[in-house]
């Protein structure tokens, strides 16, 4: 049977609606899965040595404590910042996976597994990245910017993989997209298996780990895909590593603020 005019029109509006309802209950999951992630919803309280073991809705929103329970310790503002670059390498077809190096609790990677299974991404993977033992001691020869950095000293920062994944499957995405990538990133990045990137999120702190993901990585980064890096605005040495290597690189491409503390930019040339 010939469809009517009308009956097509009644269609093709329909699928609008549709599309439009489908986006905005993406948003709602998405919005929800991050305010799970970093534990605004209930308001787990902080462990680090300077917030005083209290809940500060401040500290959370900006990434600026490191939360009791909850799986990332980023904050709203660089959680939405991962979400919308995730969304937008998807919607412009930028090819590559998604890698997060220096993961603790896993929430960063949980977030950008959120997001492919929102548009049953079967084409990327999401490795997670981490020596799942904490941060190495410096090598302060090697990397003079590390001298004296303690971060190695915090047991908090030491997440299982065990926990790790436990992590994912609570929220149901621990699945055949997740890779994991066990050990110093000096010893795991050089070989991993990874063929493309879109995007490259850096959060290792040190000078060292900074440099050693951004060596092994970026030149399988698309272009067009992105880099973000957590602690450009509050650690001196990463953002030391960031500018060497920016520097090394001619790299010019411009640097954008996420939250005083999280940076990122758009990879335009080879
Ligand atoms: C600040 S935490 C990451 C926070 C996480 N992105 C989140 O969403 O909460 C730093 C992590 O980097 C890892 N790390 C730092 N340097 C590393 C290195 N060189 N090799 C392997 N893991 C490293 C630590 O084990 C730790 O899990």
């Amino acid at each position: 049977m010939v469809k009517s005019i009308k009956q097509i029109f009644n269609n093709s509006k329909n699928r609008a609606a549709s599309a439009a309802k489908l986006k905005k209950l993406r948003e709602l999951y998405l919005e929800t899965i991050a305010k799970c992630l970093i534990g605004l919803i209930y308001k787990d309280r902080s462990q680090d040595p300077w917030n005083g073991q209290k809940y500060d809705p401040r500290a959370r929103e900006y990434g600026l404590d490191w939360p009791a329970t909850a799986h990332s310790m980023i904050g709203l503002k660089r959680m939405e910042n991962l979400r919308s670059l995730a969304t937008r390498v998807i919607e412009e077809n930028i090819p590559g996976d998604f890698i997060e190096t220096g993961v603790w609790r896993g929430g960063a990677c949980i977030m950008m597994n959120a997001v492919l299974e929102t548009f049953e991404a079967s084409d990327r993977l999401v490795w997670v990245a981490d020596s799942f033992e904490g941060l190495p001691k410096p090598s302060s020869d090697k990397y003079p910017a590390d001298r004296g950095d303690l971060h190695h000293t915090h047991a908090e920062l030491a997440i299982s993989i065990e926990e790790v994944k436990a992590n994912f499957a609570a929220y149901g995405l621990l699945n055949e997209r997740v890779r994991f990538l066990k050990g110093w990133f000096k010893d795991t990045l050089p070989n991993a298996p990874i063929e493309k990137l879109a995007i490259l999120r850096l959060d290792g702190d040190m000078y060292e780990s900074t440099m050693d993901a951004l060596v092994s990585l970026y030149d399988r980064l698309s272009i067009g895909g992105y880099v973000i890096v957590d602690d450009y605005g509050v650690v001196p040495s990463c953002q030391k590593a960031v500018s060497d290597f920016r520097e090394q690189r001619a790299i010019a491409d411009p640097i954008c603020d996420i939250d005083g503390t999280g940076i990122f930019w758009r990879k335009t040339k080879a």
